[in-house]
């Protein structure tokens, strides 16, 4: 295996969902983009999104309203003046995707959009598209960058690790080493401006909503790059992901509670009354943590969801994606109750930048779930995490063409590549190390799920530290792969929850710790942040 060639572009994005597309949208008006992305273009979280966008738009709302339902959401670490830029940006970050050709579900009059409700806002504001949004969304994106003659996406080529040189002690990040799998070479992409956008890590957890590209690559090449990292123990359990539904949990969205939906145990009881004044409208952890309380208590498989009293004909025109599919598996919800349980669903921390998507390392942004950009503190609030990724993508595509220019790369770097890249793929020894992948979706269920406790965190910590010396130590060894490149991601990602959640000594938003039942205020109302050591 050799080096073949190296690629050079002003900017270099890592990710195809709508983060990594809508810069590269923006960037490619003033130079060469080059998207690099590890399945097909539209393999993201983005293209299964539900509910829609959080935007103040309607005459009753207000952004003040919006950024204070985000505040109380994030229960005490959000940015307020994060919060209010991204807040505000939202009305023009709805018009550029209208313009970009995504087309949103409108009120009967199609004069107005038709917005939902979910979890912990206080006024109607989701807009949607049907109960596809994602998909319209990723579609609409996925179409307008394919026109772009600027902008070159790469599919099926897998990120392994960032390429950070030392500037008199200042690290500097020129690109990034991909892996083409077709062909099994190593290329260095190397641009002054790299950006990550690769999304969420819940494929860590036994159960997720989130697809397989969701393993925390992201996290990883910025962790061992030397980038700040935090707030990882805040990792979002979405309450409602259908029982049993296959190898990703199906999603029922919260915007079917938000149009009267309620959560019953298998005796009827509509228990959310018993957790938040908000009843079955309450914020996602309440009410994830309330469902997990009322089935460890009850020894039940799941919890209900009920939209039997609703109007059918209602049912099936706002949510035809979902009533097809559960009628696929022999349920009719407009005649029977859903079976649900939570599932791993979205990363709230992630790589630490400031308000314009930098990080600590110059040259590298971060924007999308893979950020953690104080938006969403220790929980975030439903629907505003496709905001969030536009607004950041904007904000970062606004101070890197305010950078451009201003450094280059020396046409004398291609960077020698690090480790063994020769020699067979030992796939003896991968059956053993592939066993890890199962283990960590495991221990992280079981040890580092929605309830936590110090003995399990700790113990957590014990086995994911083997596995992770073990799986480290056979990707060093062996030539590259995409799934001896994830599972190592994988397993970094979790040890990162794993030494966050330890760090915690509180409950506060999504991490709940049962031998610290209480918010901590003072000392604890900050973020969690790991750097490696260099
Ligand atoms: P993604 O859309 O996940 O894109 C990441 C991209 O990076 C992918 O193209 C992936 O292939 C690529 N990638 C990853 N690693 C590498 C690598 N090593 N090399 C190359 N490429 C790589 N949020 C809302 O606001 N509203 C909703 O209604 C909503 N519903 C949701 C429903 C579901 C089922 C799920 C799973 C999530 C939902 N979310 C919702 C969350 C939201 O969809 C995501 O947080 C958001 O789409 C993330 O966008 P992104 O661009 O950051 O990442
Ligand atoms: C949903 O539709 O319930 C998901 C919304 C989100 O994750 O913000």
């Amino acid at each position: 295996m050799a080096i073949a060639e190296v690629n050079r572009s002003d900017f270099l994005v890592i990710g195809s969902g709508i983060a990594g597309l809508s810069f590269a949208l923006k960037a490619s008006r003033k130079g060469r983009v080059t998207v690099i992305t590890k399945k097909g273009e539209a393999d993201a979280n983005t293209n299964y999104a539900q509910g829609g966008i959080a935007v103040a738009v309607s005459p009753e709302d207000s952004f003040a309203s919006h950024i204070e339902d985000t505040i109380n959401a994030g229960d005490g670490l959000c940015k307020a003046e994060v919060v209010e830029a991204v807040v505000t940006s939202g009305p023009r970050l709805i018009l550029e995707l209208i313009n970009w050709g995504v087309e949103f579900s409108r009120t009967k009059d199609g004069n107005t959009l038709d917005l939902g409700t979910e979890g912990g806002h206080s006024h109607r504001r989701v807009i949607h598209s049907s109960d596809l949004t994602g998909e319209e969304i990723e579609r609409s994106l996925v179409k307008a960058a394919i026109k772009e003659r600027r902008i070159r996406i790469l599919e099926d080529h897998l990120a392994l690790d960032l390429i950070i040189t030392d500037e008199q002690g200042r690290k500097v990040c020129q690109g990034v080493y991909v892996l083409e799998p077709s062909s099994g070479r190593v290329i260095p992409f190397l641009s002054p401006n790299t950006f990550l956008a690769t999304g969420g890590c819940g494929q860590i957890y036994l159960y997720t909503t989130n697809p397989d590209i969701a393993t925390g690559d992201g996290v990883a090449m910025a962790y061992r790059a030397g980038a700040e990292v935090g707030n990882l123990e805040f990792v979002q359990f979405h309450p409602t992901s259908l029982c049993n539904s296959g190898k990703r949990a199906f999603l029922i969205s919260e915007a079917v509670r938000g149009e009267g939906g309620k959560l019953r145990l298998s005796s009827g009881e509509q228990f959310m009354n018993r957790y938040h004044p908000l009843r079955d409208l309450a914020p996602r952890d309440v009410v994830a943590r309330a469902i997990d309380i009322e089935l460890k208590r009850s020894g039940q498989p799941c919890v209900y969801l009920d939209v039997t009293h609703l109007p059918p004909a209602k049912v099936k025109e706002r949510f035809p994606h979902i009533y097809e599919k559960c009628l696929s598996l022999g349920l009719d919800m407009t005649k029977d109750w859903l079976p649900v349980v939570p599932a791993a669903h979205y990363m709230c921390g992630g790589v630490i930048t400031d308000g314009w998507g930098r990080t600590n390392i110059e040259g590298l942004y971060a924007f999308g779930e893979v950020a953690c950009t104080g938006m969403h503190g220790a929980n975030r609030l439903a629907s505003n995490s496709l905001l969030e990724a536009l607004a950041f993508a904007d904000f970062s595509y606004k101070k890197a063409t305010e950078e451009l220019g201003k450094r280059e790369i020396p046409k004398s770097f291609p960077p020698p590549l690090e480790g063994k890249i020769g020699g067979e793929f030992q796939e003896g020894e991968w059956r053993r190390i592939s066993s890890y992948k199962g283990e960590i979706k495991e221990l992280m269920w079981r040890l580092v799920g929605i309830a936590r406790s110090d003995e399990r965190l700790k113990k957590a910590g014990e086995m994911i530290e083997r596995v992770l010396s073990d799986v480290e130590a056979f990707y060093q060894a062996n030539p590259p792969q995409p799934r001896s490149a994830e599972l190592r991601n994988m397993a970094l990602t979790a040890w990162l929850i794993i030494k966050c959640a330890l760090r915690r000594k509180e409950s506060r938003g999504l991490h709940y710790n049962e031998d610290h039942p209480d918010k901590a205020n003072g000392n604890w109302a900050k973020d969690t942040i790991l750097q490696r050591k260099s």
